[in-house]
């Protein structure tokens, strides 16, 4: 399986695929360990608890108007004290020449959404790496066969972007009325349903003067940073430090981001229309029955579809029938093809076969599916020919996603 993927990588886009070692499956969650774990390459430790934190900037503004930014991926000690600054050799001072060659799509994801409150983004993204990346083990330059210099930089703010594209804090509140104004104020118990309904346990919401600013999203990690497995888990060390009511969330003054570059397609199970800046999202739920799933991308609707495998297919042909079973926690759903179950490996790639024994729990948005609250899949690249491309739900070079068209 580790091969397979190895050699698509190669052979699609070089560098895509990072060398890192490649860890069992079976191994504990970061900070649940019953037994110590000496391998730090495939297990976090000390730094398991992992916190992607979100800023909320309105003086000045940063980012989109409709959009939280990102403040960094941070390796906690499991009791919420923290290790700072490991490796000196590694305060790198040129984060944005080596993404720009390792990682441009990140990069670019970044210049957007990953902004210092004083305009200087690489000093920015310099400390979020030298301070915290650096005590992140499985990111270690030991970790890696063949390491090339300067190689687990793209690894760590690429995961550190599609998680935080994972967790849509805008949408999740202004689905929950929660939106910025002058004038309204909200409460910390509202503010935290909205999130926790959709993180599944609870997030520090941190405020300035009694204003909304930052959150911590808090997970341990199966597997490497890298490429092992995100599980949303309750906060360990500080508490929120918001007052329990009258919380401001003041708007920005950017302009908005665009919600969307995917045409969205008439033949999906709802007619809902896709969701225009600012509206709440279209209703989703639970898909249940066959259907074919078609892929989206930004120039085109219906640019293929998805074969037995998982895979996507643009030359023509027969779509697979997918089957979607409703799971027992009301929200998500199981898909399978002729080949076997379908899930989310933990290198991100999507594969359907019998090779897969737990499947994973998709959601449907009224117009595209979703994995973990969000609809964006990637490709390496847009599979040509007959030519065969793997879906993966970390950032890659081609944005698509997948759109139901029951049967
Ligand atoms: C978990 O693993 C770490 C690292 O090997 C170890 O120090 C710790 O004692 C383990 N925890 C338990 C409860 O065994
Ligand atoms: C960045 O700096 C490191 C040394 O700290 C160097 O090894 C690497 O080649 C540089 N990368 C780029 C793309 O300039």
């Amino acid at each position: 399986m580790a091969l397979r993927h190895l050699v698509f990588g190669a052979a699609w886009a070089g560098s895509a695929v990072a060398a890192s070692v490649t860890c069992a499956s079976n191994l504990p969650l970061s900070c649940q360990n019953t037994t110590a774990v000496s391998n730090t390459c495939c297990f976090n430790y000390p730094g398991g608890q992992l916190l992607q934190t979100q800023f909320w900037d309105t003086n000045p503004s940063t980012g989109p108007s409709n959009s939280w930014t990102v403040h960094g991926l941070w390796p906690d000690n499991c009791d919420g004290t923290f290790q700072q600054n490991c490796d000196a050799s590694r305060a790198y001072t040129n984060i944005s020449a080596i993404l720009a060659k390792s990682a441009p799509s990140t990069l670019s994801f970044m210049q957007t959404y990953w902004k210092d409150i004083s305009g200087n983004d690489e000093s920015f993204w310099e400390h979020e790496f030298g301070k915290h990346a650096t005590c992140i083990s499985t990111l270690d330059p030991d970790c890696y066969t063949n390491y090339q210099p300067t190689q687990e930089v793209g690894d760590f703010f690429t995961r550190t972007v599609s998680l935080f594209q994972s967790l849509p804090s805008y949408d999740w509140l202004s689905a929950a009325g929660i939106v910025p104004s002058k004038t309204a104020t909200y409460t910390l118990a509202a503010i935290q349903a909205a999130l926790t309904a959709h993180h599944g346990h609870n997030v520090v919401i941190n405020c300035d003067n009694g204003e909304l600013n930052e959150l911590w999203y808090q997970f341990n990690v199966r597997g490497s940073v890298q490429s092992g497995t995100f599980t949303p888990v309750d906060p360990v060390g500080s508490a929120s430090t918001c007052p329990k009511t009258g919380i401001k969330y003041l708007p920005k003054s950017g302009s908005s981001a665009p919600t969307t570059t995917l045409k969205t397609t008439s033949k999906t199970a709802s007619s809902t229309k896709s969701s225009g800046a600012g509206s709440t999202p279209p209703p989703g739920g639970v898909l249940s029955g066959k259907g074919v799933l078609s892929v989206d991308t930004s120039s085109t609707t219906g640019d293929g579809f998805l074969i037995s495998s998982g895979a996507w297919y643009r030359a023509g042909g027969t779509p697979a029938t997918y089957t979607a079973t409703p799971n027992s926690d009301g929200s998500t759903f199981s898909l399978s093809s002729s080949k076997g179950k379908c899930a989310i490996l933990s290198d991100s790639s999507l594969s359907c076969g019998s090779s897969v024994s737990t499947a994973s729990g998709f959601a449907y948005d009224g117009t595209h599916l979703t994995y973990q609250g969000s609809a964006k899949f990637y490709a390496a690249a847009s599979p040509s020919g007959q030519a065969q491309g793997t879906v993966f739900t970390s950032t890659k070079a081609v944005s698509l996603a997948i759109a139901w068209n029951p049967q």
